[in-house]
C-alpha cells in the first residue's frame, strides 16, 4: 500500500493480462452472516478483508460459530439454530452498518441475550425502523443509549408471523435485507412469511443481492410486485458447502476502463482480463459494462470473466442517467476526458454527500487536467482536452476519497504521455488498499518508460541510507546492487569456488542463476535469511573482487533491469548511471570524506556488535575504492550528467530533500 505523501504515475500505454480484484463487500457480510446461520461448515473464497468484515468475523466468533483461516479460504462452522440459541455476548461492530442491522435482526429473531454496540459515529446511524419492524413480530429490544439509535440489548422473542410484516424502505435497503435474512431462521414450522415495504424502496440493486445469496444458501424468496417479500413456508438455510464471493464491481470499474483505454500495441494480448466477475454477478454496478460499451469499448464477457480492450477510438461521448451506477459513474467522468465531444452523466446528485462533494470535486480536478467542466446541481458535463497539446501534467487532489484517487490514475493513459500526480494515494485503503499495486502489476509505460533515479558513490557514502529513504518518500522500488554483488560472493563461498579468474565462468553462471529473493527490507539466499550475514567486511571486500570480473557483471546485467518497474525506481550501487541505466532521469553521484565514510562504516558495525579498529577499517575501504576505482569493467566514477553531493556536512534527512529538489525541478507538474 502507498503511504506517500504523494504517488507520480508514469505515462501508461495500456494494462494486458488478467487481474483478480477484492471481493465485494456487501456480499462478503451477508455471506459470512448466512454462513454462520446454516449447521456445518462452508468455505468462503474471495471474502474481502476489510475493517466491516474483521468486525463480522470477531462477532461470529462471540457467538460461537468456529472460523479458521486456511490459505485464502476462510472457513466457518454454523450454528445449528434448530437445537441450539447462541450464548450470550456483547458484541461491538465498529462501524460496520451492514453488521449491526443485519446481526440485529438475526439475533432478535433468533433470541438470547446480546448487547450490539459500535463507535460514536455507528450510535448516530439510525436503526429505529428495523426495531419497529423486529418488534410487531413479537421480538424483544430495547434501546440503551438514545431511542432509535445503538447501542441495544436483545432478548427472548414470542414471534408472531401471520401476519405480513411492514418496514420503511426509504431510509436503508439494509433494514429491509436484514429481515430477510433473518427470517428463514424462524419459517421452518410457520406458513409462508411475507414482508411489506411501506412508501418507496431505494437501492434495489442490493435487495437483489440479498435475494441471490439467500437462494445459494436455500432460500428462494419471492418477490410479489415491486414491495411484497414472501419466504415460503418451511425454508430452512443449507450452506452450499463452499460459495465464492465475486469481486468488487466497482472497484473493477477502474480496470474495465484502463483495458478500453489500452493503446493496442501495449496489449498484445488482446486486452484485460478481470477474473471472477462476469454475467453471473449480482452487484448493481456491473451494469458500468454496458455504459463503457456505449462509449465504444470492447467487453467481452462470459459466466465470470470480463476481457476487455479498446474499441471506438476516441471513445464515443455520452449523456447518461446514472442513478443506478452512482459509483462506477465516476469512473465514467474520466473516461469522458477521452472521448470525441461533451459527455454528460445525469441523475447523481447522491455525489454531494458521499465522502466529498463529488461533483466539485470531479470537476476542479478534470479541470486541472484540461478538460473543460461545468457542474450542476445534480449533473456534470465534461469537455475532454481539445488535442493532446491541452492537457496538462496535473498534481490532483483526493479530498479523502478513495474512488477520486483510483479515477486520477485513469488520467495517466492521456495522449500527450504526461505523468500524473496523485495526493495521499493511501486514501484508497477504503476498499482497495492495494489498488495502485494492482494496477501497475498489469500496467505498460509509454514510452517515456519507468522513471530511474540513480544514486552511485563509493562504499559507505551513504548511498543505501539515502536511496532506501527516497524510495520510501517517492513509492518507488529499490535495487541495493551491491547487494547482488555480495550475494554472488556469498554464493561462491559456499559453492567452495574461490573468487579467481581462473573461475570467472563458473562465477558468473553462479550470478546467473542467483537463487535471490528481495522482500519487505529481507535478503533471501536459496531460502536462508541472509540480510545479516551478507553485511560483514569479509563479504563486502570479496564483493568487491568479484565485481571486477567482467562476466560477473554481465551476468548481472538483466537482473538489475528486472528492477525498474512501476511507479519508478531508486538504483544504488557504483555503475547505476554509467552502464546499467544509462538514460536515468536524475543521477547522483554522492562523495564523503574517506574519514567521514570511515567513522560512518566503523559506527555502523559496532551498532551490529562486531568489533573493528578504525586503522583498519581505514585500509579496507581505501583497498576497496582503489580496485572498485581501478578495474576495467565499468569502474566507479560519476556519469557525465550525474548531480555531485557531498553529504560530508549532511544528515540522511538533508541529502534526501535535496535531492527531491532536484527531482522535482525536473517534473513538469504546474501545480505541485
Ligand atoms: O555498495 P556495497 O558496499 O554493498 O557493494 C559491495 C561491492 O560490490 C562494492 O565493493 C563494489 C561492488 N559493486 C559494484 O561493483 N557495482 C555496483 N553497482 C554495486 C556494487
Amino acid at each position: 500500500m502507498f503511504t506517500t505523501g504523494f504517488l507520480d504515475v508514469p505515462a501508461l500505454a495500456g494494462v494486458g493480462s488478467a487481474v483478480r480484484l477484492p471481493g465485494s463487500k456487501s456480499i462478503s457480510n451477508r455471506v459470512l452472516l448466512l454462513a454462520a446461520l446454516s449447521a456445518g461448515k462452508t468455505r468462503i473464497d474471495g471474502l474481502l478483508d476489510s475493517d466491516d468484515t474483521r468486525v463480522m468475523l470477531q462477532a461470529l466468533r462471540q457467538l460461537g460459530c468456529g472460523v479458521a483461516q486456511n490459505g485464502a479460504s476462510t472457513e466457518i462452522v454454523g450454528l445449528d439454530t434448530q437445537t441450539a440459541t447462541p450464548p450470550p455476548a456483547k458484541l461491538f461492530l465498529g462501524n460496520a452498518g451492514t453488521a449491526m442491522r443485519s446481526l440485529t435482526a438475526a439475533l432478535a429473531v433468533l433470541g438470547g441475550q446480546f448487547e450490539l454496540s459500535g463507535v460514536p459515529r455507528m450510535h448516530e446511524r439510525p436503526i429505529g425502523d428495523l426495531v419497529d419492524a423486529l418488534r410487531q413480530l413479537g421480538c424483544q429490544i430495547d434501546y440503551l443509549g438514545q431511542g432509535g439509535y445503538p447501542p441495544i440489548a436483545i432478548g427472548q422473542p414470542a414471534l408472531r408471523l401471520d401476519q405480513p410484516i411492514a418496514v420503511r424502505g426509504d431510509v436503508s435497503s439494509q433494514f429491509l435485507t436484514g429481515l430477510l435474512m433473518a427470517l428463514p431462521l424462524a419459517s421452518a414450522g410457520a406458513g409462508d412469511v411475507v414482508i411489506e415495504v411501506a412508501g418507496e424502496l431505494i437501492s434495489r440493486p442490493y435487495i437483489d443481492i440479498t435475494r441471490a445469496i439467500l437462494l445459494r444458501f436455500g432460500v428462494a424468496v419471492r418477490c410479489e410486485g415491486a414491495r411484497r417479500f414472501v419466504i415460503p413456508a418451511g425454508s430452512r438455510y443449507r450452506s452450499p458447502g463452499q460459495i465464492q464471493v465475486e469481486p468488487d464491481a466497482s472497484s473493477a470499474s477502474y480496470f474495465i476502463a484502463a483495458g478500453a483505454l489500452s493503446d493496442a500495441a501495449a496489449a498484445p494480448s488482446g486486452g484485460l482480463t478481470i477474473e471472477g466477475l462476469g454475467d453471473n454477478a449480482i452487484q448493481g454496478d456491473i451494469r458500468f459494462v454496458d455504459a463503457v460499451r456505449r462509449m465504444g469499448a470492447h467487453v467481452e464477457s462470459g459466466p465470470d470473466h470480463l476481457r476487455v480492450r479498446r474499441g471506438a477510438w476516441p471513445l464515443k461521448a455520452i449523456d447518461l442517467d446514472c442513478n443506478h451506477i452512482p459509483d462506477s459513474a465516476m469512473t465514467l467522468a474520466a473516461l469522458a476526458l477521452y472521448a470525441d465531444g461533451p459527455s454528460t452523466l445525469r441523475n447523481i446528485a447522491s455525489w454531494r454527500v458521499k465522502e466529498t462533494d463529488r461533483i466539485a470535486a470531479m470537476a476542479a480536478e478534470l479541470r486541472k487536467l484540461g478538460a473543460t467542466v461545468q457542474e450542476g446541481a445534480d449533473c456534470i458535463r465534461i469537455t475532454p482536452p481539445a488535442s493532446p497539446a491541452h492537457w496538462r501534467a496535473a498534481s490532483l487532489s483526493t479530498y479523502d476519497d478513495h474512488r477520486m484517487a483510483m479515477c486520477a490514475s485513469l488520467a495517466a493513459f492521456n495522449p500527450a504521455q504526461l505523468p500524473v500526480r496523485i495526493q495521499n494515494p493511501g486514501c484508497v485503503a477504503k476498499t482497495f488498499p492495494d489498488y495502485f499495486e494492482t494496477l501497475f502489476a498489469v500496467a505498460r509505460p509509454a514510452a517515456a518508460g519507468v522513471p530511474v533515479i540513480c544514486v552511485d558513490g563509493p562504499t559507505a557514502s551513504g548511498k543505501g541510507a539515502l536511496a532506501g529513504a527516497l524510495a520510501q518518500r517517492l513509492g518507488y522500488h529499490y535495487l541495493d546492487s551491491g547487494a547482488l554483488y555480495r550475494l554472488s560472493a556469498l554464493a561462491a563461498e559456499q559453492a567452495a569456488l574461490s573468487i579467481d579468474v581462473r573461475h570467472e565462468a563458473a562465477l558468473a553462471q553462479l550470478a546467473r542463476t542467483l537463487p535471490a529473493r528481495f522482500d519487505g527490507g529481507h535478503i533471501w539466499l536459496a531460502g536462508q535469511d541472509v540480510t545479516d550475514a551478507i553485511r560483514t567486511e569479509a563479504v563486502g571486500m570479496n564483493a568487491s573482487k568479484i565485481a571486477a570480473l567482467p562476466q560477473v557483471r554481465a551476468a548481472l546485467v538483466a537482473l538489475q533491469h528486472g528492477f525498474q518497474r512501476l511507479p519508478g525506481l531508486i538504483a544504488d550501487g557504483r555503475d547505476m548511471g554509467t552502464v546499467i541505466f544509462p538514460d536515468a532521469a536524475l543521477k547522483v553521484y554522492l562523495t564523503a570524506s574517506s574519514e567521514q565514510r570511515a567513522r560512518r562504516r566503523h559506527a555502523q558495525l559496532l551498532s551490529r556488535g562486531a568489533a573493528v579498529k578504525m586503522a583498519d577499517l581505514c585500509a579496507d575501504l581505501q583497498a576497496r575504492d582503489a580496485r572498485d576505482m581501478n578495474r576495467e569493467a565499468a569502474p566507479l566514477k560519476a556519469a557525465k550528467d550525474a548531480l555531485l553531493l557531498d553529504n560530508s556536512a549532511l544528515s540522511i534527512a538533508q541529502s534526501v530533500e535535496q535531492v527531491l529538489l532536484w527531482w522535482q525541478a525536473r517534473q513538469p507538474f504546474q501545480n505541485a
